[in-house]
């Protein structure tokens, strides 16, 4: 695939304002994240990593001011000068905000923290929160997947199986772009990508898409779905079905991450801290997002955790064709898995190169610094 700039930032300046003082936390920041590329940021606490990030995804409190630069995601400009809209609007006309991200936000670009674990629901499956934004943001997702499905032609399907059986995998992917909507194209890559299963098994797995037929009432609530909502007995039907296709969607995420389906109907107790947060990166991926950041904030750092984490995000990486924003303090740990690592001290890029060049031949003292105090430990 051809290597596009995604995220370009340039010159970014943010400050913090309060009744008393301005503080400038980012100043003039340089950076750039290509596409299937990971890149490490790191810095020590309060460098402003954090702040980076929330400029990024348009999440900066009501007292941080982006002041200058240009930020452009997947090619498009995303600040625009702030218009005060009347005497008691508190934006300054000097300042910028990151418009153009609430389009993008959740969708090509997001955000996964490992506190966010702490926010999944006690009372709620795993599985339902992973598919939850799917059920109420787009919900014509898991129609359109259960209708395709539905209409899939079983001739087709097995045509499908033969060039994979005879291991033709170019006329196989051109068939597979030419036969079915993208809607049946995910479902069958999310059995063709998985490494855990047998050639055997995938075959099977994708002639059984063609068995999940609706029968003729659920088939009339689905494509009558308005009227279906009104009434009580109906739209429940419409809604087991939703919930279903959701579970469905969820596993498909599961599988292709490699984890094990079974935690779909299990609650958040009963999983470990580190499944918690591979379900937070499941719940993110399966809106098709291209780049993930992923914040590690100082206070729950547990090393084991985040190497974890990180092994994960990295291997999904090309399942899911995904670029990575990896924010750490340990430099020698994002230095396994990024390909190349960004150094900010004090609001500014002080060194920036190849993982490998950085940590072997650090040029700045503060690098030297980062590397020796990991290394100490
Ligand atoms: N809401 C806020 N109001 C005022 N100052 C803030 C706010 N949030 C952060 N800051 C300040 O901005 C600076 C950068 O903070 P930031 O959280 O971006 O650092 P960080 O690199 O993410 O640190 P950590 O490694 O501890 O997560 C710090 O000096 C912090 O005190
Ligand atoms: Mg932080």
């Amino acid at each position: 695939m051809e290597k596009k700039e995604l995220v370009k930032v340039k010159n970014l300046k943010v400050v913090f304002e309060s009744r008393f003082d301005r503080r400038e936390i980012l100043r003039g920041v340089d950076f750039s994240l290509n596409t299937n590329e990971t890149v490490g940021l790191v810095g020590v606490n309060g460098s402003g990593k954090s702040t980076f990030a929330m400029t990024l995804m348009g999440l900066l409190p009501k007292n941080a001011k982006i002041v200058s630069g240009s930020i452009s995601i997947d090619g498009m400009d995303m600040l625009v000068k702030s218009v005060k809209r009347g005497p008691y609007d508190r934006k300054s006309d000097d300042a910028l905000i990151n418009k153009g991200i609430e389009k993008l936000r959740g969708r090509f670009i997001t955000m996964v923290t490992q506190e966010a674990a702490s926010y999944l629901d006690p009372l709620l499956n795993v599985g339902y929160q992973i598919f939850e934004s799917v059920l109420f943001h787009d919900e014509d997702r898991l129609i359109k997947r259960i209708e395709s499905r539905d209409a899939l032609n079983n001739d087709i399907l097995s045509k499908y199986v033969k060039l994979l059986t005879a291991k033709d995998y170019n006329g196989a992917d051109k068939f597979l772009d030419e036969n079915f909507n993208i809607y049946v194209k995910e479902q069958i890559l999310s059995i063709i990508r998985r490494d855990d299963l047998t050639d055997e098994d995938k075959k099977n797995l994708i002639l059984a898409l063609g068995r999940t037929r609706l029968n003729s009432f659920q088939r009339f609530i689905i494509s009558n779905r308005s009227l279906a909502s009104k009434i009580p007995g109906f739209s429940r039907i419409l809604k087991r079905l939703l919930y279903e296709e959701g579970y469905r969607l969820a596993g498909e995420i599961l599988g292709l991450m490699g984890l094990d389906t079974s935690i779909l109907r299990m609650f958040p107790n009963q999983l470990s801290g580190g499944m918690l947060q591979a379900v937070m990166v499941a719940s993110a991926i399966i809106n098709n997002p291209r780049v993930i950041i992923m914040d590690e904030p100082a206070s729950s750092l547990d090393p084991i955790a985040q190497y974890r984490l990180f092994n994960l995000l990295n291997k999904i990486k090309k399942n899911f064709d995904l670029s990575l924003i990896l924010i750490a303090h340990d430099i020698t740990l994002l230095s396994r898995f990024a390909d190349r690592i960004v150094v900010i001290e004090d609001g500014a890029i002080v060194e920036a190169g190849d993982a490998s060049d950085i940590i072997n031949n650090p040029s700045n003292e503060y690098t030297k610094n980062l590397v020796r105090s990991v290394i100490k430990i």
